[in-house]
């Protein structure tokens, strides 16, 4: 063990872009008292197209980045580097840090819940291609409710109608309308449909338009959230390598002017970034 290995860090919240920053919004709305240090990845974002090997060498390098800043806890805010990059990332990476590093993503909180929130036992996942080709979803709900059938929808247009500012409009309609009805074909007993994508809750309000009232609409962030506070409550080993004065750092791998002007659709408040170069 090093001494950068014992000395408190910011949290480190990555993302491919802007998207998870409707996560740490949530994040920083519940545990504000920590130091944060948010990644995104956004000159090379979309990962939700990428191959298995492109997502996790991607991601790794970047959590790399935040652990040489001094972070000892990461959270891939981002589905699709969850769904692909995080397992091996864990099995493969982690062991050469050693215990006091830790990577954590966004698919399990929700899959943990799904189960006790459907009646219906018929779950619904709408996610990036990548995030559905790895299955994640299905294989973790599965592991904590085998009775639960879940059906997977791939919607490959939403996150460019987010990053284009044209989810409100009606141009968004035919392809909202469109993966939803592919979703619902699949299954008439569908009642619990999970955002599995870090973009889908700015288009809740689109979404909600075409589901049926009786279905529920599950959004990660509070999820995330409640289950980060939960997660330090009982490691407190971990917790005690998480500084806590509550500053929070933006960086981009792009241009910091495009992001602080696109984040605050994400974040809800102004966002000042610094530029990191890869
Ligand atoms: N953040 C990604 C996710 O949650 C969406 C954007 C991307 O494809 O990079 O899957």
């Amino acid at each position: 063990m090093t001494n950068n290995d014992t000395i408190p860090g910011p949290i480190g919240i990555f993302d491919s872009g802007y998207g998870g920053l409707s996560v740490f919004r949530e994040i920083a709305a519940r545990l504000p008292q920590y130091d944060y240090i948010y990644f995104g990845d956004n000159a090379r974002t979309p990962y939700g197209i990428r191959s298995f090997d492109t997502i996790y060498k991607y991601t790794l390098e970047c959590v790399r980045h935040l652990f040489d800043m001094g972070c000892h806890l990461v959270i891939l805010a981002c589905n699709t580097a969850s769904a692909k990059a995080l397992r091996t990332i864990q099995q493969h990476d982690l062991p050469v840090y050693g215990p006091g590093y830790r990577v954590l993503g966004v698919i399990r909180p929700t899959t943990e819940l799904v189960g006790r929130i459907s009646h219906s036992k018929h779950v619904g996942i709408m996610a990036t291609s990548g995030t559905v080709q790895s299955n994640s979803y299905v294989v973790e709900i599965n592991r904590f409710f085998p009775g639960v059938q879940v059906f997977q929808q791939a919607c490959p247009m939403w996150v460019p109608l987010v990053e284009n500012n044209e989810h409100d409009g009606p141009g968004a309609d035919y392809f909202v309308q469109k993966y939803v009805q592919a979703l619902l074909q699949q299954s008439p007993d569908i009642d619990t449909i999970i955002l599995g994508c870090t973009h889908y809750p700015l288009m809740l309000q689109k979404i909600r338009t075409f589901v049926p009232p009786h279905i529920q609409l599950i959004a990660q962030g509070t999820i995330v959230a409640e289950r980060l506070e939960d997660y330090l409550l009982r490691h407190s080993e971990i917790d005690a390598l998480c500084s806590k004065g509550g500053e929070y750092i933006f960086y981009t791998t792009e241009s910091t002017e495009t992001f602080d002007q696109k984040a605050r659709y994400f974040y809800g408040g102004e966002v000042r970034s610094r530029h990191f170069e890869l």
